[in-house]
């Protein structure tokens, strides 16, 4: 063979591998099919797109923590909420959505399944399940749950609502991205689809996005998988590499996440600046009860609200943050802080709280330093 073709050829993927812990990453679009007849094989794996090693084996894993074989993987933890909406939804349907949602699955229902023929009702989280149901229509396809609530911490009556909607053929989502799978097992609650956004507490170091769909229903599991293939989505192998790692120790460090989270929230209530703490695993919280019964443990995301003060004074306290940074997400090792009043202006029900609230994820840090940095911040908060 001429040079060039050597060059071209020579040093592709060998025939066998050496026996490594973890998966190898194959990073391939292109799959070598053995002979002709296999090409059009449904049985055999024919493109890239549908993940190799790496995903394979972090659905695995994931099945382990889902309590079900059936995980289909998505590019990021809203694309698992929307791509499990797009699989089994169709024009003419109704959907009741939590209306304490994480906002871009609100935005996903407004702007794009409205263009589809998919009309949202949004309910309070309040509400109990047969006051739920009864806003429920023939149309109904789904029920949209979030335990607790993004920014506002409300539980909701899982088992009963999953109950309810099943028994009139109504599929229930939940978004279980704060009980990471670990704390919280929906799928054993009764409900259809467990979605969480990996990108958080499985990935666990602030550095890549992926989402994961669990279902017990084989239908919908296949609906699901058939979507992905549909929308043309897929996961990097590199990405599905860093998740199985971070899923190595999930178990190790939600517990210091709960820990340091439940310190800082009772260190946190005794501040005078602090009307209330947003957290279920305290005792005085609302949803204490449901917490308890139905979950295992707590992360270390949780909502703050303060005595009434200026936004001057919540930005004074925010910008004088030191150890915590200032981000959206959550569910790394490090611990952050956002303002959420502006987030919270387009609810159906009107959030009515006393003061701004303040939403702060707790990290693997000393809750020394933490609170530390808390205080100081409180009287930059003062002197505003
Ligand atoms: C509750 C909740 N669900 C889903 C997501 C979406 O995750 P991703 O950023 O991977 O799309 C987030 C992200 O902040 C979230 O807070």
């Amino acid at each position: 063979m001429d040079e060039e073709t050597r060059l071209i050829r020579k040093g592709s993927a060998p025939q066998t591998l050496a026996r490594t812990v973890n998966p190898p990453i194959q990073r391939a679009s292109t799959v070598l099919l053995p002979n002709a007849a296999s090409l059009y094989d449904d049985d055999q794996l024919t493109y890239g797109i549908t993940g190799l090693s790496s995903p394979a084996a972090l659905q695995q894993a994931l099945a382990e923590l889902e309590g079900s074989p059936d995980v289909t993987l998505y590019p990021s933890g809203l694309a698992a909420i929307t791509g499990a909406m797009l699989a089994v939804l169709k024009a003419g349907d109704e959907i009741l959505v939590v209306d304490s949602a994480y906002k871009p699955t609100r935005r996903f229902c407004d702007r794009v399944l409205s263009r589809f023929g998919v009309a949202t009702t949004y309910y309070d989280p309040a509400l109990a399940p047969d006051d739920l149901m009864a806003l429920a229509t023939p149309r109904t396809r789904m029920v949209l749950l979030e335990a607790p609530g993004s920014l506002t911490f409300e539980m909701q009556d899982v088992p009963a609502i999953a109950q309810a909607a099943n028994a009139r053929g109504i599929i229930t989502l939940i978004d279980n991205t704060w009980g990471a799978g670990f704390y919280f097992k929906p799928l054993a609650h009764g409900v259809t689809i467990s979605v969480q956004a990996l990108t958080k507490y499985v990935g666990g170091h602030s550095d890549c996005f992926m989402g994961s769909a669990t279902t017990m229903d084989t239908v919908i599991g296949n609906q699901l998988g058939d979507a992905m293939w549909d929308i043309g989505w897929s996961v990097s192998p590199d990405d599905a590499y860093q998740m199985l790692r971070g899923l190595r120790t999930l178990a190790v460090r939600l517990p210091r996440h709960q820990e340091n989270g439940l310190a800082v929230a009772r260190w946190l209530q005794a501040q005078p600046e602090v009307s209330r703490v947003l957290h279920p695993a305290l005792p005085d919280d609302p949803g204490h009860a449901l917490w308890k019964r139905d979950f295992t443990g707590a992360c270390g995301l949780f909502g703050v609200v303060l005595k009434p003060c200026s936004q001057r004074a919540v930005h004074a306290f925010l910008d004088a943050l030191k150890l915590f940074g200032l981000g959206f997400s959550w569910g790394g090792y490090e611990s952050l802080a956002i303002h959420c009043d502006p987030q919270l202006k387009n609810r159906s029900v009107p959030v009515k709280l006393e003061g701004p609230l303040l939403r702060l994820h707790i990290g693997l840090e000393t809750v020394e330093d933490l609170t530390a940095d808390l205080d100081q911040a409180f009287a930059a908060l003062r002197a505003a």
